[in-house]
């Protein structure tokens, strides 16, 4: 969605540019590009196109000391070189980089800038042509985009360069994510740490309607009133090695590889040597005290915390709902007397998610986020969080992150039936049963060969596919037929195997491979009757059934993990089926076209 990266003071400027959009790449690939300066010279290049394409057109004079660099998910204007950021104010004394949305943009250009000629079709091209149109009215640079931030309503995160003043980089933020990064000798700006990593692990945290004047050796921070704001630095706990893909050919496989030792690592991070649940036991009060559990999210987020209900609602016994972030914020049911909200994000960045964040805030309601990203914007702004510790997904496609939520919601539900005596919680041995969960995991990964012949068998010409099953096989379902269709572009749904034949059936052709996913023993028969049911409509049906389900003719067999962990285990050939076939159709694996990975705007 969009990825912001500055330096200051430093002569390497192009080169920590481009490695950091390298790095901020997930966030959005239709486009990029950089402004590099020092004292006599400065440069703009921009591509249509990935980072790559950038760097094929940056010739070896391009360097200097100042620079500011953005990688594009296009929302205004499509994808091209003219859309591409940085933008230059009329005169092109100002630079601009913006991630975010400006919804007045149109009545600013018509208010303010109505004789101004313009390259393209974004709403950041009006930010940076306002700020110099009060500069022109007699402002210092400061001043003359603390007024334009006044004037924007909407969500960014912007870097600014006067070209007058080539010591300097101006920030402002509200809603996006941004960054300072503390070098030595020198300054960075970034949308996310991960960018930044090989410069610096030592970062200032910006809150919404701030703004930064960053120089080599200083970063002042004011809020809108222009009182300077005393922050601490913190210090990012991320290897930057975990970022790297080793000899993977693509980060989804390593991703895919790495859940079994997530698994083990939330094990460690959230139990002591006795092997007893350790959580927050504020977070766990405030648990004890609700009635209702509200886990809200998006996408693969959305569908971990459906995996995760009966988890929730067996060890735990508080009843769970599960709310899409963009219906729930403008659609608030009916709440219970004693809510508790749970913010299921990977990246922690999610606009849609934030959104109602920010209005169950207003309402007083406790809130945890679990998150992969420490410190990341819903992190910060809700009561509680819990971290994934699933270390850095950047695949667009999100693997590891959907089975360690589910752990964290079980480790979380294990402390809350414990303190309240629950048999179903005395009952269940995490450690152990994580324990074999994972190990189950590595069975499935140690299958590849065979589901790369099965993704080819399947869905080599395939248009459409579907996956089935009931109660949380059902939920399992909606995530790997997500993945399949975000990553291969087969049109594929997950459906509850029941409700097929109630309309969808009639979709299934020769050969439309439907997939039926069979881990309960109660509702295994049925989920078979509803494979016959469209076998005998001419459907390729495969089915992925637990070891003590398992038929000889079963294709997938998954070994069998206590009943709440099954959606850990029979994920997996659902991931690596996508995976197989979108190599096979030479798609590229990590950056599906027309998805981010954190998306910041609602
Ligand atoms: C985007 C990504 C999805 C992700 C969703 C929610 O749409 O492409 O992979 O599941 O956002 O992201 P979050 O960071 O909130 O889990």
């Amino acid at each position: 969605m969009c990825g912001i990266v500055g330096v200051v003071g430093n002569p390497q400027a192009t080169e920590i540019l481009t490695n950091g959009l390298e790095k901020l790449e997930y966030r959005g690939y239709d486009s990029a590009g950089i402004f590099v300066a020092d004292a006599d010279h400065d440069y703009l290049v921009k591509s249509q196109g990935r980072i790559k394409d950038l760097e094929s057109k940056i010739t070896p004079e391009v360097q200097g000391t100042i620079g500011i660099g953005h990688t594009r998910w296009a929302t205004h204007g499509e994808p091209s070189e003219e859309n591409a950021h940085p933008h230059t104010s009329q005169s092109g004394r100002f630079v601009l980089v913006h991630n975010g949305v400006i919804e007045n943009y149109d009545d600013l250009k018509h208010e303010y800038l109505a004789n101004d000629t313009f390259y393209g079709e974004t709403d950041s091209e009006i930010a940076v042509h306002l700020i110099e149109y009060f500069a022109n009215q007699g402002l210092d640079t400061k001043e003359a985009f603390r007024k334009a931030l006044t004037k924007i309503r909407g969500s960014y995160a912007f870097g600014l360069i006067d070209k007058n003043d080539r010591d300097t980089i101006y920030v402002a933020k509200n809603k996006s994510p941004l960054l300072i990064g503390l070098g030595d000798g020198f300054n960075v700006i970034c949308s996310d740490a991960l960018a930044m990593l090989q410069q610096t692990n030592i970062f200032v945290e910006l809150n919404d309607g701030e703004m930064v004047i960053v120089t080599k050796d200083n970063v002042a921070i004011e809020n809108a009133a222009g009182d300077s704001i005393k922050r601490e630095p913190y210090e990012a706990k991320i290897d930057a090695s975990d970022m790297e893909k080793g000899t993977y050919p693509y980060y989804m496989l390593k991703e895919i590889d790495e859940q079994p030792a997530t698994m083990r690592r939330i094990i460690s991070e959230y139990t002591d040597e006795t092997g007893a649940v350790a959580v927050d036991q504020a977070l766990l009060d405030s648990l004890l005290a609700s009635d209702r559990i509200y886990i809200v999210a998006c996408g693969t987020s959305y569908n971990a915390g459906l995996a995760s209900k009966q988890i929730i609602e067996e060890l735990a016994n508080i009843p769970v709902e599960v709310h899409l972030s963009s219906e729930f914020g403008y659609n608030m049911p009916l709440l219970s007397a004693k809510p508790f909200f749970i913010y299921l994000t990977q990246s922690g960045e999610t606009a849609d998610s934030r959104q109602v964040l920010v209005k169950t805030n207003e309402l007083g309601h406790p809130a945890l986020t679990v998150t992969n990203v420490a410190g990341s914007t819903l992190s910060r702004e809700a009561t509680y969080t819990m971290l994934l510790h699933a270390g850095p997904e950047i695949a667009v496609a999100s693997t590891k992150a959907y089975t360690a939520q589910i752990a964290a919601l079980t480790v979380l539900s294990k402390a809350v039936g414990d303190a309240k005596d629950n048999a179903a919680a005395k009952d269940f041995d995490l450690v152990k049963e994580l324990g074999i969960a994972a190990n189950a995991m590595d069975v499935m990964i140690s299958e590849k060969e065979l589901l790369k012949q099965l993704a080819h068998d399947y869905f080599a010409g395939a248009e459409h596919a579907f996956y089935i099953g009931r109660g949380t096989d059902y939920y399992v379902s909606l995530e790997v037929s997500l993945k399949l269709k975000e990553i291969s572009y087969i049109h594929a749904e997950g459906f509850a195997a029941g409700e097929l034949k109630h309309g969808t059936i009639a979709l299934v052709e020769e050969g439309t491979p439907v997939i039926g996913i069979i881990s309960d023993d109660v509702t295994a028969p049925h989920t078979r009757g509803n494979l016959r049911e469209v076998e005998s409509r001419g459907a390729h049906t495969m089915v992925i059934a637990s070891e003590d389900l398992s038929k000889p003719d079963d294709q997938i067999v998954v070994p069998v993990v206590h009943h709440f962990l099954r959606p850990l285990a029979a994920v997996i050939p659902g991931q690596l089926l996508a995976y197989y076939a979108t190599l096979e159709r030479g798609l590229d694996v990590d950056k599906p076209r027309n998805l981010a990975k954190s998306v910041t705007v609602e």
